[in-house]
């Protein structure tokens, strides 16, 4: 749908809805005849532009602004009139909360049309100033989607050159022994990107969802150093591994699957016996190489002890890298071997990967332009996030989708004037903001993956199937359910609330994954608001799944809805 065809459609639908049912409660009559005037004069503006004007980069780009409101107003009378349906009793506190969220609406329109006139041709200035014309609104042709989704941030690393030199340092040294590098910080502080940094570059199977680190120092090329170790294996761990996949995962990622796939062998033996054979096959494979091993993200010691005996020692430069957010789990790993700590991004690191998330199309050769007049209060925001990479990606993520205006983000700042000073803890805040922040029916689509094992690749088409079946997307016209769920999981990307791991050749995402921290708050919302109950599986044994049979919706709090088994 057009710019212009979505707002006249929702302006037909606030006709349709509100002037036969608002005039009954409470001064909202008023307030959303209001908001269909403000929308109308959107409209005319909207009719009047040619195609020509629609072309220009800079058009594109505002226009993205006037469909972000315009679902806001959709969002906003399509959750008023559910409640409305489905809590009568309240109706009095949910016409003040309408009324005030219409007169935000109103302003936020009215800065669109203002912005048209004065903030566009600025654009135009910067743009010719030198940031690229190929920016995402140029590249939308190539998505029929309902919004704008650029792609351009994905995986642009920021400010951790320094870091990767130094565990490739490691990595290479001379000394001979096999050494655990352990990397540690919070959760969020950007260990396991860090990690696969290091480990695209030297592996010759790259794991996805990461980009590569070559601006490397100790070797003239990236092809001799992805010679520098005979195998690499990448094996994510997380809180309650199951030992005998994880070494499965090894073994297959050092090629070694086909030896031990003989039924017998797999069948007629106690899950003991397995998980000892499967370290000497490993030990004895690996005694005659020169290994990397990463194991991502440890929680506990013992998890070392069982890897330990199938980690040969033959003083050929072996490395192993750790990632945990513990350290005195990194130290037990290897006590001779000091663990890396991950600082904090400074200041203006923080703000370039903060700027790469809230304006990717405008991120050519990675650098990212703030429009003037919005730098002072965008530092501001950033800072709020005390280097702290994850709290940057969802925050930059959450202002992407709002107006790039100044009384828009400082509206955003005054909500996060929390007292703590535990970074930590304004970390959560801030994901907690960014869900707040979520449409009411994406709330619910974000809940529905705390359902999922921790650090999983979730299959993106299954995954809306799943949304689909359980009633989670509304219909809309002109767009499938499909259509409409794939939209929602772009925007939960965009919102760094997902990551992606995986694109396919259309740019179509095949693939995504939860951040630990994020997979925690979905968990721990879902419960609160009743939606899901989830049985405390060991994740590796439910493989990559919602959490089968165990696993209970109970709908949407004012709509409950059956989730059944098949369809989860
Ligand atoms: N230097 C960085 N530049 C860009 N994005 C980063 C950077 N560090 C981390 N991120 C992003 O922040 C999020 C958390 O990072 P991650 O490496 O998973 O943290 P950890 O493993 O410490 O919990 C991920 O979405 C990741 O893409
Ligand atoms: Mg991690």
């Amino acid at each position: 749908m057009s710019e212009d065809a979505l707002v006249s459609y929702i302006v037909n639908k606030i006709g349709d809805l509100f002037t036969q049912e608002i005039p009954l409660i409470w001064k909202v009559g008023d307030e959303v005849e209001s908001l269909k005037q403000e929308l109308q004069a959107l409209e005319i503006f909207l009719n009047n532009m040619d195609y020509k004007q629609r072309q220009e980069a800079a058009t594109k780009y505002w226009l993205v602004s006037v469909r972000d409101v315009a679902y806001e107003a959709e969002d906003l009378i399509d959750t008023y009139s559910l409640e409305k349906r489905y809590a009568p009793a309240t109706r009095i506190f949910h016409s003040y909360s309408v009324s005030k969220q219409i007169e935000e609406l109103k302003s936020k329109i009215r800065e669109i049309v203002e912005r048209r006139t004065i903030y566009v041709p600025k654009l135009h200035e910067q743009r010719d100033e030198g940031s690229s014309s190929s920016t995402a609104a140029d590249q939308g042709h190539l998505h029929p989607w309902r919004r704008s989704f650029p792609h351009l941030g994905d995986d642009v690393v920021v400010g951790f050159e320094h870091d990767a030199e130094h565990i490739v340092e490691r990595l290479l040294h001379s000394e001979r022994r096999r050494q655990v590098v352990a990397i540690t910080g919070m959760g969020g502080a950007g260990k396991t990107t860090l990690a696969a940094m290091v480990y695209n570059s030297v592996s010759k199977v790259p794991i996805s969802g990461h980009t590569h680190f070559t601006q490397l120092k100790e070797v003239d090329s990236v092809g001799e150093l992805q010679n520098y170790f005979d195998v690499c294996a990448w094996v994510p761990v997380h809180q309650d591994p199951n030992i005998m996949d994880l070494l499965l995962i090894m073994i297959d990622q050092l090629g070694l699957s086909e030896s031990i796939n003989s039924p017998t062998v797999v069948h007629s033996y106690p899950r003991r016996w397995h998980v000892q054979r499967f370290k000497e096959k490993l030990y004895w494979f690996l005694k005659q190489r020169r290994y990397l091993i990463v194991l991502d993200d440890i929680w506990r010691k013992e998890v070392w002890d069982q890897f330990k005996p199938a980690l040969p020692n033959s003083g050929n430069g072996s490395r192993i890298i750790v990632t945990t957010r513990f350290k005195d789990v990194a130290i037990y790993h290897d006590p001779g071997s000091e663990p890396y700590e991950m600082r904090p991004l400074n200041e203006d690191d923080s703000w370039r990967l903060f700027l790469t998330k809230v304006f990717p199309q405008l991120t050519p050769n990675d650098q990212p332009i703030c429009p003037r007049g919005l730098e002072d209060l965008g530092r501001q925001l950033s800072c709020k996030c005390a280097g702290l990479p994850l709290a940057l990606v969802v925050l930059g993520g959450l202002v992407s989708t709002k107006l790039k205006h100044p009384l828009v983000w400082s509206k955003l700042l005054d909500n996060m004037n929390w007292d703590s000073t535990d970074d930590g803890k304004q970390c959560l805040e801030i994901l907690a903001l960014s869900y707040y922040d979520l449409p009411y029916r994406m709330k619910f689509c974000f809940l529905y993956l705390g359902a999922y094992p921790q650090g999983s690749d979730i299959s993106a088409s299954k995954l809306t199937k799943l949304w689909i079946g359980d009633d989670l997307i509304p219909k809309e016209e002109g767009i499938t359910l499909e259509g409409t769920a794939t939209n929602y999981l772009e925007e939960l990307t965009q919102r760094c609330l997902v990551e992606i791991v995986k694109r396919g050749s259309d740019m179509s995402i095949k693939k995504v994954r939860v951040h630990d921290l994020l997979g925690e708050l979905a968990k721990s919302e879902a419960r609160e608001s009743r939606f899901l109950q989830v049985a405390n599986l060991n994740p590796i044994e439910a493989e990559s799944k919602p959490m089968g049979d165990s696993f209970t919706s109970f709908g949407t709090p004012s709509e409950p809805c059956e989730i059944t088994s098949s369809s989860v």
